[in-house]
């Protein structure tokens, strides 16, 4: 038997209704703050990846799928949507006019990690971009609505990790103040912070080794290296952060996956999810439309794991689930017929009926219904039919009535509205 990829899964019914609901409240609130949907595709030119998030990124070092085309350029498949999203907003000078865009994307993406609970090789994402908006005021409303989404969903337990990245001006200075702190350290690091410590000294900083966090134990902190203008942004965002009542950490040693960040950061951490503790992460950007081609215009942005959504709301699915309001039980084969108009006539009427396509006794039809837990069955005999009535079944209170043939579909229509 063929079985899925390592890493990959199917969301089968009974699972996908609290998708559904997660995806509905979302799209919903996300238009309410006046967002749009994108589509993007799932493919790219795998220079858009590697420019973006960074040559030196786990991602785009071990964890992309990249292959060559039948004709030899290199593809992969989207591990991130920001990078698109970029994309899509300078090939189609979305800026023309109105430079703002509010954009969500929601879709699969795929890294090859080494799956564990609550990390996939395609994984699915509701990522949110906004384009064109300097102020930190609108890092507050990405951070505000987060927060809201989750309220919604019913999740506990979480808490907005917030920092400041900092930028070209003042990172580069704290970097060499890392790299000089760190190459004391080298000895007690893990292999893979002895290669960040001078590619990328930042990513050392949220090292998931206890040996590593123990040995940077007094790393120096960003926060103290901001320029000014950065400075007075974090501030902004923490104050504004206070006045809206949304509780927050500052983590000066949230660094991010991805190279692309510069100022605000942050991340939604939980408690409930063992190691994979962010359930969304994202932060300011604004150097990446530039970089990619376009115009020197800011960005911000966050994408939610939803997977790890999914496991830490508080709804359940099978909370969710429709069953069905009826069975449709025959006895014949005109009756078989009749019914099956009837059957389709519900369903447009927002009915959900189901019946039986076999000959099978009453017993076992009755028996079909109770499994399914509907609550009305529709008894249609041949006998009853030439007589211009079929009988319909309280299964709750075991009660039989007769309905007069032409009335059926209104009847029971009027009885799930009641
Ligand atoms: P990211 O932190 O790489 O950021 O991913 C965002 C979220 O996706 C994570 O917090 C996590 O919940 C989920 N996630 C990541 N990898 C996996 C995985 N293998 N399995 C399950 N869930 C996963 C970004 O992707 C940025 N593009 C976010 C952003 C948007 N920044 C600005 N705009």
């Amino acid at each position: 038997m063929i079985q899925l990829i390592r890493g990959f899964k199917d969301i089968l019914p009974g699972e996908v209704e609290l998708w559904q609901k997660i995806e509905n409240t979302a799209r919903t609130l996300f238009e309410d703050f006046g967002f749009s949907e994108i589509r993007i595709p799932i493919m790219e030119k795998t220079e858009l990846f590697s420019r973006s998030i960074g040559e030196e990124t786990d991602i785009v070092q071990k964890e992309m799928y990249t292959f060559p085309d039948r004709k030899g350029d290199l593809v992969t498949l989207r591990p991130e949507a920001t990078a698109s999203i970029v994309r899509s907003y300078i090939q189609h000078k979305m800026y023309a006019g109105d430079p703002v865009r509010k954009l969500y994307v929601i879709g699969p993406m795929f890294r090859r990690e080494r799956p564990q609970k609550g990390r996939y090789r395609q994984f699915y994402q509701i990522d949110v971009e906004i384009l064109g908006v300097a102020s930190p005021l609108i890092d507050v409303q990405l951070i505000f609505m987060l927060v809201k989404l989750f309220s919604l969903l019913r999740v506990k337990n979480t808490l907005p990790h917030i920092n400041s990245l900092g930028c070209p001006d003042c990172r580069p200075g704290f970097k060499a103040d890392l790299a000089v702190f760190l190459s004391d350290r080298i000895d007690k690091l893990c292999k893979d912070c002895v290669r960040r410590s001078t590619k990328n000294p930042l990513r050392v900083l949220d090292c998931k080794v206890p040996a590593c966090q123990e040995a940077i134990a007094g790393a120096p902190s960003i926060l103290d290296k901001l320029c000014t203008p950065c400075r007075d942004d974090f501030e902004t965002v923490k104050t504004m952060l206070e006045q809206m009542d949304i509780e927050f950490v500052v983590n000066p040693r949230l660094v991010r996956g991805l190279d692309y960040y510069n100022r605000t950061t942050f991340e939604i951490q939980t408690g409930d999810l063992g190691a994979q503790n962010a359930v969304a992460g994202g932060g300011r950007y604004d150097g990446l439309v530039q970089t990619l081609g376009g115009p020197d215009h800011p960005a911000t942005g966050f994408a939610i794991g939803f997977d790890r959504l999914v496991e830490v709301s508080g709804f359940r699915p099978q909370d969710l689930i429709r069953s069905p309001d009826l069975y449709i039980a025959t006895l014949g084969e005109k009756s078989q017929s009749i019914a099956f108009k009837w059957h389709c006539e519900m369903s447009l009427k927002g009915i959900r009926s189901e019946m039986g396509f076999q000959k099978r006794s009453l017993k076992s039809q009755m028996k079909r219904a109770g499994k399914l837990g509907v609550d009305y069955v529709l008894i249609v005999g041949d006998e009853e039919l030439n007589e211009g009535a079929v009988l319909i079944r309280n299964m709750k209170t075991k009660e039989q009535s007769k309905v007069v043939i032409n009335e059926v579909v209104d009847h029971i229509n009027n009885l799930m509205r009641r």
